[in-house]
C-alpha cells in the first residue's frame, strides 16, 4: 500500500489543494480502531475517484490494512454483499439517495464512509434534507448508523437523536471528534426506548388485578434500567411482558 501511495503522491503533486493534515483531523479518531477497510472505487475511466481528496487520504494516511475494489452499480447487486466489513466507497449523491446496491449495507457492525464523488461544492438544504431522509429510512428498518458522508468542504453525519422539529434524526456536521458510537449514544435526548422486564429474582412486575395490565416494576433490573435512562437519557416505554418471550 505505501508503495502504491507514493505513486500517487507523485502523479498528484501539482493537484489542486489536496490538503490532506486537514483530514487527518476529520479522519484520524473515526478510523483509529478499524481493523480493516475496503475501499471502493467506481469502475471506468470516466471517473477520476483516485484524484478525490479523501481518496488520496484513504490511501496515503492510514496504518490500516486496505483492500482496493473497483466496483459496477448493476441490477444484480445483492442485498447486502459486504457482510460485517468496513468501507469506503466512492458514489454519486444520487446513488447515495437510492439506498440500494452500494448505499445500502443493512448490517450494524462495520463502519461506513461515503466519498460524494459528483460534489463540486457543498450539500445545499435540499440535499440535506434528502440525504436525512434516507438517513433516516436506514436507521428506522435497521437500526444502521455508522456512516459518514464525506463531500467537498467536510463530513456529515446522520446523529438519530437530534430534532428536526419534532422528528427524531438530524444530518449533522462532524469534526471529527469522536467514534459515532460515543458520540451519538452519550446523550440519546429523550429517544423512546421500548423495555420489557420479566420477572425473575431481580424483578418484580406488579399488575393491576382488574386488568391485568402492567402497573409499575420494582427490584434490582428496574433500578438498573433507570440508570441507563438517566445516563443515556432515553424515554422508558415499558412494555407489557410477554409469557413467551423469556429467554
Ligand atoms: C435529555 O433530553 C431532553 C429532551 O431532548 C433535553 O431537554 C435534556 O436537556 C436532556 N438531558 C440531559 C441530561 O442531557
Amino acid at each position: 500500500m505505501a508503495v502504491l501511495g507514493s505513486l500517487f503522491l507523485l502523479s498528484m503533486l501539482d493537484m489542486k489543494t489536496l490538503n490532506l493534515t486537514r483530514l487527518d483531523g476529520l479522519l484520524v479518531e473515526p478510523t483509529r480502531d478499524l481493523a480493516q477497510l475496503e475501499l471502493y472505487l467506481q469502475a471506468g475511466s470516466d471517473h477520476r475517484d483516485e484524484e478525490n481528496p479523501y481518496v488520496q487520504w484513504f490511501l496515503q494516511r492510514t496504518e490500516i490494512p486496505l483492500s482496493i475494489v473497483t466496483y459496477q452499480e448493476n441490477l444484480y447487486w445483492m442485498d447486502d454483499p459486504f457482510g460485517r466489513r468496513n468501507l469506503v466507497l466512492v458514489m454519486s449523491l444520487d446513488q447515495l439517495l437510492t439506498n440500494r446496491g452500494a448505499a445500502a449495507p443493512i448490517q450494524k457492525a462495520g463502519t461506513f464512509f461515503y466519498i460524494l464523488a459528483d460534489q463540486d461544492e457543498d450539500l445545499s438544504a435540499d440535499e440535506q434534507l434528502r440525504l436525512e431522509g434516507s438517513c433516516r429510512q436506514l436507521w428506522t428498518q435497521h437500526k444502521v448508523y455508522n456512516r459518514f458522508f464525506l463531500t467537498r468542504d467536510g463530513v456529515w453525519i446522520y446523529d438519530p437523536f437530534k430534532r428536526r422539529d419534532s422528528a427524531f434524526g438530524r444530518l449533522v456536521r462532524y469534526y471529527g471528534s469522536e467514534t459515532l458510537d460515543k458520540l451519538l449514544f452519550r446523550d440519546m435526548a429523550g429517544y423512546p426506548l421500548r423495555i420489557q422486564m420479566f420477572k425473575s429474582v431481580y424483578t418484580r412486575p406488579e399488575f393491576d388485578k382488574e386488568s391485568g395490565l402492567l402497573t409499575r416494576v420494582t427490584g434490582v433490573d428496574f433500578l438498573v434500567a433507570q440508570m441507563l435512562r438517566e445516563r443515556l437519557n432515553f424515554t422508558m416505554l415499558l412494555q407489557q411482558p410477554e409469557e413467551n418471550y423469556f429467554g
